[in-house]
């Protein structure tokens, strides 16, 4: 999808006070979204959500100042559909780390304008010869965001082969907060981990998630909500969902952050990832004709 493609975009696509397509930075082409509930962008590149912000309310999607837009480039922030493996590849080590979704092109399936007001915008992956070298699977993978109060988003997956396959996939999603220091995540107070600052070690998870240096954790048996609580912003970030066993919390404190060339000075004390995911053991068997779907939904309440 090239911004050549935009009036046949808009032709059909594009709802009066709901969505319309534009050329945003790096050329890449945005769905601007903005109804009576809310704003949003999302680049057809990675059917990447950019922005997100309910009306009257601050972003609750952190994306980075210093995000580089460009062709195949992922882009720092927002919510990066990690697909079809999560982390790095079983077996390849040159393929690429959170698969190759967030960094090839996605097409409008279709947009919609909800009753409630909501805006639901169904994105399909373009697989062509460069993605079927890393994974021949037969298959489809559709990405459904819906705009409103809250933001919904669902990554379904379909085998439409004749052999079973296994997905990894993830919701990278990049959370804004005041001052992460100050913040505590809630609900995965008893779950294991992989500590992947320790070298992998399992660990156990005991009360509230605190950041005060590099965090990179993937942990297991997570089904319940994940709560960001924001004293800074007086509020709470929820994370409900379904189709994943397992959360991801990162944030790359001083030194990864500055390597990463993306991030800015201080761009790692205004977020924090908390990604629901399939990963590690949390892997997802696809029978043939099967599918599987991976469903989020964030809102934000008053911080009492
Ligand atoms: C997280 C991983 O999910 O993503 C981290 O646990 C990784 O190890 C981070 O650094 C960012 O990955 P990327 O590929 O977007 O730089």
């Amino acid at each position: 999808m090239s911004t050549a493609d935009l009036p046949a975009l808009n032709a059909q696509f594009a709802i009066p006070g709901h969505v319309s397509f534009r050329e945003g930075p790096g050329g890449l082409v945005v769905a601007m979204v903005g109804n009576s509930l809310a704003t949003a962008t999302i680049a057809l590149q990675g059917a990447h959500v950019m922005t997100w912000a309910p009306r009257k309310q601050r972003p609750v999607i952190w994306l980075s100042k210093f995000a580089k837009f460009a062709p195949g480039k992922s882009i720092r922030g927002g919510v990066p559909v990690c697909w079809p493996w999560f982390g790095a590849h079983a077996t390849e080590a040159k393929f690429p780390g959170h698969g190759f979704a967030r960094t090839v092109q996605w097409e409008v399936v279709s947009t919609e304008a909800l009753r409630d007001g909501a805006t639901r915008l169904t994105f399909r992956i373009v697989q062509d010869e460069a993605t079927r070298a890393q994974w021949p699977q037969a298959s489809e993978a559709l990405n459904v965001v819906t705009v409103g109060k809250a933001l919904e988003i669902a990554l379904v997956t379909r085998n439409t082969g004749s052999a079973p396959f296994t997905l990894g996939d993830a919701f990278h999603t990049y959370f804004e907060v005041s001052d992460i220091r100050d913040c505590r995540i809630h609900g995965l107070g008893s779950c294991p981990y992989l500590d992947k600052v320790d070298g992998g070690k399992k660990k156990q998870q005991v009360g509230p998630v605190a950041i005060g240096e590099e965090v990179d954790r993937i942990y297991l048996d997570s089904v319940a909500d994940v709560l960001i609580d924001d004293p800074g912003y007086q509020r709470r970030i929820r994370v409900s969902k379904r189709g994943s066993r397992s959360s991801v919390v990162w944030n790359p404190w001083i030194e990864k952050a500055a390597k990463m060339g993306d991030f800015g000075p201080d761009g790692y004390l205004n977020m924090v990832c908390v990604e629901s995911t399939n990963a590690a053991d949390d892997v997802v068997q696809i029978p043939a004709g099967g599918e599987h779907r991976l469903w989020v939904r964030y809102s934000i309440e008053p911080l009492d």
